[in-house]
């Protein structure tokens, strides 16, 4: 059989799986990869929340072929609903990618997958550093404990897992943005954690989501950390600094926020800021993405699993920054010398 009919025969004889969170900043990545997988993807979505932007994502969502549920994983009532929708549909892999806010909740949903007894695997909310290694100051700190605690309870409840833990994600790492990739990187001027030399992983979001679900459904990664380190994607934030400045064409001032200055704004506790400014501490003062070996017994890396499938790579990413920034500023000349208007789309960074 070719590899790809064998593809196809694996993706068929998978179950489905429900995506938790499915509207949020990560969870687009993870339900858009699974839906293009071709597997069954149900979207958890909770009533009542009117905003345009969550409605259009899930539009976005159903137009790709997303079956919605209704509920939400808290509280009592929100806990039945989800263990009826879990057995009903016989969801098989459930990926939460519920926000900083909401960790604990996810203690609701893993009673829930408990008493359904469809679902062979669970991925939390993890999606960043390994919480059992790393080891913040200040705000960050309460964060990871919470994301400890949800591992703790995945682990009692004998609910097979997985925790992606998939680093930075591509885009300039801004100390004060939780959702860094939505926004280019500067054109005013650089800030610089400590001497800028202390590497990270940048992964696009559209591969978060594609690894993500290629390890929720792999029998290797089961009861594991799985963690993304492209080579092609370590970076300081000098070398980022270079690489944007070559993609703009001009240099820009470097600024340089300090260790301390760090600190004293994850002591803040200025929610959720500070909890920024403390992973920006520890990732680019602490060297917490790199300062550890993956031993093999309970961590995997992703590249070990998948050597065929290439990384975007975050020089790919700034140029899809780059592009928007000069249709941007077409747009804005013709705006200026009354040319006749031809509508310029601006295309914005499929890496984000
Ligand atoms: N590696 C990185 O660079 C990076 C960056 C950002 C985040 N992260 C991590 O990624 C994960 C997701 O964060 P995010 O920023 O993507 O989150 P987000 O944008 O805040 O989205 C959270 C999602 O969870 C849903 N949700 C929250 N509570 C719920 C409940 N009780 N029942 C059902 N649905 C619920 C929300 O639904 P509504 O639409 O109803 O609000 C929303 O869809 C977190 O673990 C975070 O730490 C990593």
């Amino acid at each position: 059989m070719a590899p790809c009919e064998e593809l196809q025969e694996e993706v068929a004889r998978s179950g489905p799986a429900l995506i938790v969170g499915a509207t949020g900043y990560i969870g687009r990545f993870v339900a858009e990869a699974c839906l293009d997988s071709g597997r069954r993807t149900f979207i958890l979505v909770r009533p009542g929340n009117a905003c345009p932007a969550r409605a259009a994502s899930v539009d976005a969502l159903l137009r790709k072929g997303a079956f919605v549920v209704e509920g939400r994983v808290d509280g009592k009532d929100g806990k039945r609903s989800v263990e009826t929708a879990l057995r009903a549909h016989g969801i098989e892999v459930v990926i939460s990618v519920m926000g900083g806010a909401n960790i604990l909740d996810q203690l609701g949903l893993i009673k829930a997958i408990q008493a359904a007894g469809t679902v062979k695997r669970f991925l939390p909310s993890e999606f960043g550093h390994d919480v059992d290694r790393a080891r913040p100051v200040g705000a960050g700190l309460g964060f990871y404990e919470e994301k400890r605690r949800v591992r703790r309870a995945a682990e009692a409840a004998g609910v097979p897992y997985t925790y992606i833990c998939c680093n930075s994600i591509a885009g300039w790492p801004y100390f004060d943005n939780m959702h860094p990739s939505e926004v280019r990187p500067p054109l005013d001027r650089f800030q610089i954690y400590g001497d800028g030399t202390v590497r990270a992983f940048f992964v696009a979001g559209t591969d978060i989501g594609k690894f993500t679900v290629k390890a929720a459904y792999d029998a290797r990664s089961v009861n594991k950390a799985v963690h993304f380190r492209p080579a092609c994607n370590l970076l300081s934030t000098n070398e980022m600094a270079c690489l944007w400045e070559s993609k703009i064409g001009r240099t820009l001032p470097r600024v340089t926020l300090s260790k301390e200055e760090l600190l004293a704004m994850a002591a803040e506790d200025i929610i959720p800021e500070s909890i920024v400014a403390s992973l920006t501490h520890d990732i680019f003062i602490n060297g917490c993405q790199t300062n550890f070996g993956i031993d093999g017994s309970r961590d995997i890396e992703i590249s070990s699993l998948y050597p065929d499938i290439p990384f975007r790579t975050i020089d790919e990413c700034f140029d899809d920054y780059a592009r928007g920034l000069h249709l941007e500023e077409e747009a804005e000349e013709s705006k200026k010398s009354n040319a006749p208007m031809v509508e310029i789309l601006a295309v914005y960074p499929t890496c984000a």
